[in-house]
């Protein structure tokens, strides 16, 4: 990537639904110094975000950094050229890499840096190092989400149905990281990026609730090893452009993104 620093970066967003238009306009505006969008690319039109709409061949031609705001398959199809074209890759869609060629795959590739974001989640830099001290034996996520927002292809009607009038909270999904991000792939990236903090999708405990009345969505996490103990609770406003998503990841985004490109404030 170049770095030089009378060059702005120039940064291609891939998706621009909730998360990748918030972060377009914030980068117009200047949020993060010397990094300038240059091009959105999505299927499906955006409106006048600002910059020009591209496919993603055309739209590469002209990146210093791609993040990504659109979903796994993304990562699955595109992750690895991008960064094997010397292109940095930011992404969101972190259960993409619950997949192991994959994960693999993208750790292997370069000489583009690969960075994921936080996202909707905190914690993860004592939990890494807790994990460098010695192996986690315990790592728990209970998430709690709106239920209409859980609704997922595979379930038969009667299965979403249930999730459209439930009155009280459901559990709706018990497992590990690893199955929850292919069961519910837009929904438990949280649980995906402990699975990559901790290095095992499969230690991760995951447990998801559907209630109605969460106004807020919920991740409450419980961890252990032989560096500790650890227990927190995120509560998130859902954006509201898509209640799946929390209103914060945006800007967890364009922290990463000024990390990524040499330019963090603050702790890291
Ligand atoms: N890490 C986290 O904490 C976290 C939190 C929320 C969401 N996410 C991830 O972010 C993604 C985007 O979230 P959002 O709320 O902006 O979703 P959204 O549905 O509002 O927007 C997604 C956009 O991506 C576009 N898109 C779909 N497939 C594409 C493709 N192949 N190439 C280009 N664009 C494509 C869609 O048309 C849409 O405009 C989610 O799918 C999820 O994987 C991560």
């Amino acid at each position: 990537m170049r770095t030089t620093a009378d060059t702005p970066i120039r940064a291609v967003v891939i998706g621009g639904g909730a998360i990748g238009a918030s972060v377009v306009t914030a980068l117009l505006r200047g949020d993060v110094p010397d990094v300038v969008p240059v091009a959105v690319v999505d299927p499906q039109p955006v409106g006048d975000l600002g910059v020009p709409q591209l496919r993603l061949e055309a739209a590469l031609d002209q990146a210093d950094v791609v993040v990504e705001c659109a979903g796994q398959a993304v990562i699955a199809q595109s992750a690895v050229g991008i960064l094997e074209r010397g292109i940095d890759l930011l992404i969101t869609s972190v259960g993409a890499l619950a997949d192991p060629d994959l994960a693999a795959a993208v750790r292997a590739a370069g000489p583009g840096r690969f960075l994921l974001t936080a996202g909707a989640i905190g914690g993860l830099d004592i939990l890494s190092s807790a994990a460098a001290q010695g192996p986690l034996t315990r790592v728990e996520v209970t998430t709690t989400k709106l239920p209409t927002t859980l609704v997922q292809p595979w379930m038969d009607d009667h299965d979403a149905d249930l999730l459209r009038v439930v009155t009280e909270p459901v559990e709706v999904f018990r497992g590990t990281a690893r199955e929850a991000t292919r069961l519910f792939p837009r929904s438990l990236n949280v649980a995906a990026t402990l699975g990559w903090v901790v290095g095992d999708f499969d230690l991760v405990d995951v447990r998801l609730v559907a209630d109605p009345a969460a106004e807020l969505t919920c991740h409450r996490v419980v961890a252990e090893g032989a560096a500790g103990r650890y227990r927190f609770e995120i509560e998130n406003l859902p954006s509201p452009q898509n209640p799946r998503t929390s209103g914060v990841v945006p800007h967890a985004v364009l922290r990463s993104l000024a990390a990524l490109v040499g330019r963090p404030s603050g702790v890291v």
